[in-house]
């Protein structure tokens, strides 16, 4: 395979493959193919199978050149891992997340992920449906206020959305650098501090995707899927994510837990998960040669 075209650094790899842990002749799937990073180490680690996921069609010629070298022991299923049921009907003996998006998709301006690069305002992982630039158009001020709010976790929401809608007024926002200009004109960048428009950029993104309910449904579907002893590995990148994840697997674990103070208090036979691991982040060598793995956390468990 063209290795020389490697663009995506696979976050946390060792880890992963510590976690999933695969084995001869076992079914995997890699539910956020991409560059293929993950896959390429568990073929390679076992003579195994991977059936791997993902909804941005341009993986696809990455999908075949992998289908070319591992023939039968590869699969490529486009769609989202939040059918997982429907694309994945068979019992699997493990499965891994890698949520987000990849340095391809950040690195190709016209996507329109980035506000450093001039670019329509797309954000679409699948590239149809609702765009960034159909939401920042179409939101009236409080929806859009919210959104930021509560997916970019923003304080100033309310002043980027009075902005947006004033803005408006006169132009429609086209281009990911004409907005990332509306957020500097309320929220002023500070030295050492993230660039000002990065949380109302991960909202928007969150939204265009549905991440959320993606990484909800995605989960469920997986461990559903499950053989007894299978392994579900999930690597997150931000605090919301991190939360269902973290979420997820403590009710679904083997410790006792109470959801809320009035509900019963749920046995260890009642989740689907025998083991939960402690959340495990990356080696402070691996920030250093890939800056995108800073924010990575990796959080595994067992079926039981
Ligand atoms: C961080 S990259 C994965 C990189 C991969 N682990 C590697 O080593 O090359 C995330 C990938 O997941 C895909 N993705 C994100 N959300 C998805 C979803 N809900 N369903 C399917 N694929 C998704 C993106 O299109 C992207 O290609």
């Amino acid at each position: 395979m063209a290795e020389q075209r490697q663009k995506h650094v696979p976050v946390m790899l060792k880890e992963v493959l510590e976690n999933l842990k695969p084995q001869k002749g076992e079914i995997y799937v890699d539910a956020t193919f991409g560059h293929g990073g993950y896959t390429k180490a568990v073929l390679d680690s076992a003579v195994c199978k991977v059936i791997a996921l993902d909804r941005d069609p341009k993986v696809r010629v990455r999908a075949n050149e992998f289908k070319n070298t591992y023939g039968e022991r590869f699969e490529f299923r486009a769609g989202k891992f939040g059918d997982f049921s429907d694309l994945v009907p068979e019992k699997i003996n493990g499965a891994v997340f890698d949520i987000g998006v990849s340095s391809m998709q950040l690195d190709e301006a016209e996507r329109g992920f980035s506000f450093s690069k001039e670019a329509p305002l797309d954000m679409r992982m699948s590239c149809e449906g609702l765009s960034a630039k159909d939401i920042v158009n179409s939101y009236g001020e409080r929806e859009l206020a919210d959104l930021i709010y509560e997916y970019g976790e923003e304080r100033k929401s309310r002043q980027i959305a009075k902005a947006i809608v004033e803005y408006r007024r006169k132009k429609r926002i086209e281009t990911t650098t004409e907005l990332a200009k509306i957020i500097y004109e309320v929220v002023h960048h500070r030295a050492g501090e993230i660039d000002p428009a990065t949380r109302t950029f991960q909202a928007l993104r969150i939204a265009v995707n549905d991440e959320l309910g993606e990484l909800e449904r995605g989960l469920q579907g997986a461990a559903e899927r499950l053989l007894s002893g299978g392994r579900l590995v999930v690597v997150d990148f931000h605090s919301l994510e991190d939360r269902i994840v973290k979420n997820f697997m403590k009710e679904n674990g083997g410790k006792k837990v109470r959801i809320s103070k009035y509900a019963p208090e749920l046995s260890p036979q009642d989740g689907l998960f025998s083991e939960v691991s402690k959340i495990i982040v990356p080696t402070v060598e691996e920030c250093k040669v890939n800056p995108r793995a800073r924010s990575a956390k990796l959080r595994s468990a067992v079926r039981r």
